[in-house]
């Protein structure tokens, strides 16, 4: 895993360098070249895993562009603490700063549209990400843009890593050998885009690709290692030496399984994560995962920042970044097992 990690972060890394340079060559739409310019971040929660780890490569991008380019970028980062209202503010506050550009995971997908009227009455560009806003609401200007990464494609490599265990060791999956695999299920909040795309695509596939299955029984736990920490105690509780496989929508999910798991004295469990946050990587990485779904932070952020350092200098948009309907940019997954 490790010699796949580094060529990741070798590939991410050119890919960077070379969009970089590539925006660089594009010249600027504008007479007057900026020499500085204020992006607001606002998160929907600071204190989650996956958006910290993006978090955290943003302000490396952000560095490193400042190096490369000689535009000083202040990003200026809130924590909306899961609070509608409290981004509204946030947002307000950005505006009245003079941000040049705004980068918003919404707290809310379905009420971006008080944000769009604002940005909209600043004329100040904003890049959307991780919760998708409604189409209606991303076709309302163009300069409105969406950085993720596809539910379904992660749930289908997440099945995949099931479904090529299963072939390879059933015995490791069906572990009382009664011939079927019996799976319970962690989402995340019913309100994202990722949840019931990921629960249902992760299934289908482990359908599809022949491993039978039966469900115990699933519950939200909201993407929180505590809370699926919790419900996971219940299960294990409930069905004793029954629970085979825990499929989890992300990976501090399935490391709360494995806390309750562990409280629990319970080994042999085989569980599956989505995001390869960086306690995730190390779980796969101890054995305590059987498996997670990467993203490429670096392609991620460094998507993020491209179009937020366009928007806001005047660059031509890059041809190596490849949107959907002119606006959707969709990070590609990779598979982490142990090797
Ligand atoms: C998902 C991710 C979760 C959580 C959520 C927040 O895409 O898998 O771990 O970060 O976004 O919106």
């Amino acid at each position: 895993m490790r010699s796949m990690k580094k060529y990741c972060i070798l590939l991410s890394e050119l890919w960077l360098c070379a969009f970089f340079l590539l925006t660089g060559c594009a010249g600027t739409k504008g007479a007057e070249e900026k020499k500085s310019i204020r992006i607001g971040v606002s998160l929907y929660r600071g204190d989650d895993t996956f958006l910290n780890n993006i978090r955290g490569e943003l302000e490396r991008c952000a560095k490193d562009f400042e190096q490369e380019k000689g535009v000083k970028v202040t990003l200026d980062i809130q924590d909306a603490k899961g609070n509608q209202n409290t981004q509204n503010d946030q947002v307000e506050r950005f505006l009245a700063l003079g941000c040049d550009v705004l980068c918003i995971n919404p707290v809310d997908r379905t009420a971006a549209s008080v944000l769009i009227d604002k940005a909209m009455a600043a004329q100040t560009p904003v890049i959307f990400f991780n919760r998708q806003p409604v189409a209606e609401d991303m076709d309302r200007w163009d300069r409105i843009f969406y950085v993720g990464a596809e539910a379904k494609a992660s749930a289908v490599l997440q099945g995949s890593i099931v479904v090529d265990g299963y072939r390879e060791n059933p015995e490791k999956l069906d572990l009382n050998g009664d011939g079927v695999v019996s799976y319970v299920l962690l989402e995340g909040e019913s309100s994202h885009q990722d949840s019931l795309i990921r629960t249902e695509w992760s299934v289908q596939t482990l359908k599809d690709g022949g491993v039978p299955i039966e469900k115990l029984t699933g519950g939200i736990a909201n993407w929180e290692r505590s809370q699926a920490s919790a419900l996971m105690e219940q299960w294990l509780e409930k069905y004793p030496g029954r629970i085979e496989l825990v499929i989890c929508n992300n990976d501090d999910m399935a490391l709360g399984a494995i806390d309750a798991m562990e409280r629990a004295g319970m080994e042999g469990i085989a569980v599956v994560g989505i995001d390869g946050t960086t306690p995730g990587l190390a779980a796969v990485e101890s054995g305590k995962l059987m498996g997670t779904v990467a993203i490429d932070r670096t392609q991620y952020a460094g998507a993020i920042l491209a179009i937020a350092t366009g928007e806001a200098l005047g660059w031509e948009p890059d041809a190596k970044l490849e949107f959907e309907d002119g606006k959707y940019y969709q990070c590609p997954w990779q598979i982490v097992v142990k090797k």
